[in-house]
């Protein structure tokens, strides 16, 4: 039994997120935080017949120490969601000082909680968020994480879609590399089931995965970006490590991390040249056990990796810069 706590829980994601918390059998209290609204949606989620209790704190009378005391994982949905025109590394001017700011106060309150960093762009906030802890002494690899869950559920949905086959939870997809446009690689060639997709079909639905975020953007038409999947998504990965905690063998999910740290991260990291990647990761009751290398990929995969790679050395650099010097 855990206490998650959520920061930017007033959201447009932290509010279903936290709905999807307060049904779990796995958290036993949970603790929301937010510039606006939280004791709101706190008091709102307090009238559901589940046993976890819930708190809401707003930024006033030391709300986030408040939020984060005794928090075993904190997961960040806060800061800015992206309009039509924009990337996610247009974020990072506001997101960047929001992930430090949130990271620093969790360094200091609980600083061997789990760490889940939803706010885009994930390339670089994940890395923001690693220097902050390292600067203040309590990093642990094992337990920090980019949640790119989204992708993977989405590589399932339109595997299935594509196959015209009415159940994606038959598919599983890894999807590795980073969380944005052309760093997301989805590897069709590794999926299980197998499945055989026209170079056409590969080729579209490689795109949708790593630009499906924009098709929500757009159809959301200046209201925000993905949500309520992304709820399901990131619920979907705190559940993984809710339940490897708890004793539960054999749990994978793909994440993006600080390679270097974990089991067999160091020398996919020596591979790929970059530190920060998702891959699959085993999760035992203390965090990340093992992470697992990329495997075989086609041709095609081949090219993308090498395009995937080089973006996200920009964008891991540009995270680790603003987190050493500002
Ligand atoms: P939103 O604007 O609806 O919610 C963000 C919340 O953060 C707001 O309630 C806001 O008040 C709060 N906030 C802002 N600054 C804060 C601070 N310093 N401390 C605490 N709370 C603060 O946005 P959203 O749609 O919920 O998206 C949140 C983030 O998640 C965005 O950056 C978005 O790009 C990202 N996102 C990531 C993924 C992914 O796959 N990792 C998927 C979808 C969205
Ligand atoms: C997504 O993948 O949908 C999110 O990262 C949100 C976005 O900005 O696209």
């Amino acid at each position: 039994m855990t206490k998650v706590t959520v920061l930017g829980a007033a959201g447009q994601i932290g509010s279903p997120l936290s709905l999807l918390l307060k049904m779990s059998p796995l958290v036993s209290e949970l603790s929301l935080y937010d510039i606006v609204h939280a004791p709101g949606v706190a008091i709102d989620l307090n009238h559901i017949d589940t046993a976890s209790k819930v708190s809401g704190f707003l930024p006033a009378d030391d709300g986030l120490t408040k939020a984060l005391t005794g928090s075993e994982l904190v997961v960040i949905p806060a800061g800015i969601a992206r309009k039509p025109g924009m990337t996610r590394d247009d974020l990072f001017k506001i997101n960047a000082g929001v992930i430090r700011d949130l990271a620093a106060a969790i360094a200091k309150t609980c600083p061997t909680a789990f760490v889940l960093i939803i706010t885009n762009p994930v390339n670089s906030t994940l890395p923001i968020a690693v220097e902050t802890l390292k600067k203040a002494g309590v990093y642990n690899p094992a337990k920090v994480f980019g949640v790119t869950t989204l992708d993977v559920v989405r590589g399932s949905t339109f595997v299935a879609q594509a196959l015209g086959d009415p159940d994606p939870k038959k598919y599983k997809v890894p999807v590795v590399g980073g969380h944005s446009g052309a760093t997301i690689l989805p590897l069709f060639s590794q999926a299980k089931p197998a499945v055989t997709l026209t170079e056409k079909k590969r080729d579209e639905i490689t795109y949708r995965v790593q630009f499906g975020g924009d098709e929500i953007v757009q159809a959301k038409a200046g209201a925000g970006s993905a949500t309520t999947c992304m709820a399901y998504a990131g619920f979907r990965f705190i559940s993984a490590l809710l339940k490897a905690k708890s004793g539960e063998k054999s749990v994978i999910e793909e994440t993006y991390l600080y390679l270097p740290g974990i089991p067999g991260g160091k020398e996919i990291a020596t591979d790929l040249g970059v530190d920060y990647f998702a891959v699959p990761v085993e999760f035992g009751p203390a965090g990340a056990v093992k992470a697992y290398p990329v495997g075989a990929l086609s041709d095609y995969e081949q090219k993308l990796l090498k395009i995937a790679v080089d973006e996200l050395k920009g964008n891991i650099s540009k995270g680790v810069t603003f987190a050493t010097t500002a």
